[in-house]
């Protein structure tokens, strides 16, 4: 066989390996594994890609490249080793902008060089909307950063004819497109990467902050495309491969995101939803109706006369870091025959998947994880809802109130158990800024501090009684 044909063949494995990868990714009980599966194989892809190189005789500073490649690994191990799991979803932005700035460079000195070797050559289409796309990505990715990072408002920026102005940035950038396809113009080249980059910027201001995983999952979409088209650059079909399969399962993720936020994705990135806090913040409301709050004694006591308990996890229970306790609390109350099971809602923190990880971490049987139907059934007879760090997405206001912003999403109805218990340290909404009834309601207590010694104190008390 010659080296060429193997070569190909481990491309052909590389690309089945991220294949394989997706499907373990698809649940958390293989999602290590798919992770493993898929790193192993692009360690296999950049060795081949390496020796291609060297076969071609076509492998200059490689001295550059392994400092390159030196500087990423000092850089990206000890950030995704440390990073703290609420702020997982800024590290996949910054992670997916430079994976898009990444293609745009490549398509910018792919144009150079065909330009310098091939003067009277014409410029290809993918080139193109490699610099488009990728500089699009990396400039938007940048930006999405910077508001969960809190390096700028989280809140959506919003300004007269926005939307009329981010349409027109859009079509001079296609317009320069057809020109550079025309003219081969290395000067307007660069004013597509400047537009390009503009665009990202001014089409991410206005999505609040709530609404931004949605569009860190769209800009990967976005990422994967401009790979695609390095692909078609470079000759490289495993580039092809790999840009598509990101393409595409970023697209599914984020249409799947928006539906379970029960929203369009027109309305996401163009509604500038989360602009306006809606919540009154008070304990006791203008209509007369007041909160009840309880300590973690009370809780206990509640605890020892129940025989099934609804655990709902949210984005405060990993604020907390509570889910260790939590799972402390559960294997309390089985040992005393109390049934547990943990509710988990698509959307329940601030990345897809977030409650499984989070509590597949404090080692929470996978088999008392169930989805919003299952959950919503159990609820029925349950003596507790026990909502940790939860708020949106028992919202009742989802299906009762069609005014409200969220209304449509489907919501885990912690109202059908007998009592209600939430654990959050304020009066302070959730991620939408909305009012949610079920505060207010007779039979709801609520326990007002941080998840986690909340979560100590009941299970001290637990074992008191
Ligand atoms: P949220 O509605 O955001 O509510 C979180 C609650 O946690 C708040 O009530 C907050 O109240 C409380 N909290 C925060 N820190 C806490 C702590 N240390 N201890 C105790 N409580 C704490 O959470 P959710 O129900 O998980 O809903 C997720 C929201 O994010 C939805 O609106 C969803 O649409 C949105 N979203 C999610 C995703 C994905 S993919 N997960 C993507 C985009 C948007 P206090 O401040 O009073 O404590």
């Amino acid at each position: 066989m010659s080296r060429g044909t193997l070569i190909d063949l481990l491309y052909l494995f590389s690309a089945t390996t991220f294949v394989v990868a997706l499907k373990g990714l698809g649940s958390p009980r293989h999602a290590r594994r798919g992770n493993m599966v898929a790193a192993f194989g692009m360690l296999v892809a950049i060795v081949a890609t390496f020796f291609k190189y060297v076969d071609a005789h076509a492998l200059h500073h490689v001295g550059l490249i392994l400092l390159a490649m030196f500087i990423g690994l000092i850089v990206a191990v000890p950030t995704a080793r440390y990073i703290k799991m609420t702020a997982m979803p800024q590290l996949v932005a910054i992670f997916n902008g430079v994976g898009g700035g990444a293609a745009a460079l490549v398509s910018i000195t792919e144009f150079v060089h065909i330009k310098s070797t091939h003067p009277a050559t014409y410029v290809t289409l993918e080139v193109l909307l490699g610099v488009l796309i990728g500089t699009f990505s990396f400039a938007g990715s940048a930006i999405a950063f910077a508001k969960l990072q809190e390096l700028m408002t989280g809140r959506p920026i919003t300004y007269p004819g926005q939307q009329i102005i981010n349409a027109a940035v859009g079509f001079v950038a296609l317009a320069l497109i057809v020109l550079i396809l025309v003219t081969a113009s290395t000067a307007l080249l660069w004013i597509l990467f400047a537009i390009a980059f503009v665009l990202g910027i001014i089409f991410v201001l206005p999505i609040g902050g709530a609404d931004v995983p949605v569009l860190i999952s769209l800009l990967n979409a976005f990422t994967g495309l401009a790979v695609a088209a390095s692909g078609f650059t470079l000759g490289s079909n495993l580039l092809i491969v790999a840009g598509t399969l990101v393409g595409a399962s970023g697209i599914l993720l984020t249409r799947l995101m928006s539906k379970a936020m029960g929203r369009s994705l027109s309305n996401v990135l163009f509604s500038a939803f989360g602009s306006k806090i809606t919540a009154s913040g008070a304990t006791t409301r203008a209509d007369g109706l007041s909160v009840r709050s309880g300590s973690p004694e009370d809780v206990a006591i509640l605890l020892g006369f129940a025989s099934r308990v609804v655990f709902i996890p949210g984005y405060g229970l990993a604020v907390s870091q509570g889910q260790h306790v939590l799972r402390e609390l559960a294997e309390l109350l089985e040992s005393r025959g109390v049934e547990v099971v943990y509710a988990i809602h698509p959307v329940a923190g601030r990345m897809p998947g977030h409650m499984n990880v989070l509590l597949a971490e404090a080692n929470v049987p996978y088999e008392q994880l169930v989805e919003m139907d299952e959950a919503n059934s159990a609820l029925q007879t349950a003596d507790i809802a026990l909502v940790v760090g939860a708020n949106d997405t028992v919202n009742p206001a989802a299906h009762d109130d069609p005014g409200s912003p969220i209304y449509g999403m489907p919501i885990i109805h912690a109202d059908l158990a007998e009592n209600v218990v939430f654990l959050k340290r304020s009066m302070r909404p959730g991620f939408a800024g909305i009012e949610n009834d079920l505060l207010y309601n007779p039979k709801t207590t609520l326990v007002f501090g941080d998840a986690k010694d909340t979560l100590t104190k009941i299970v001290a008390a637990v074992k008191a009684s």
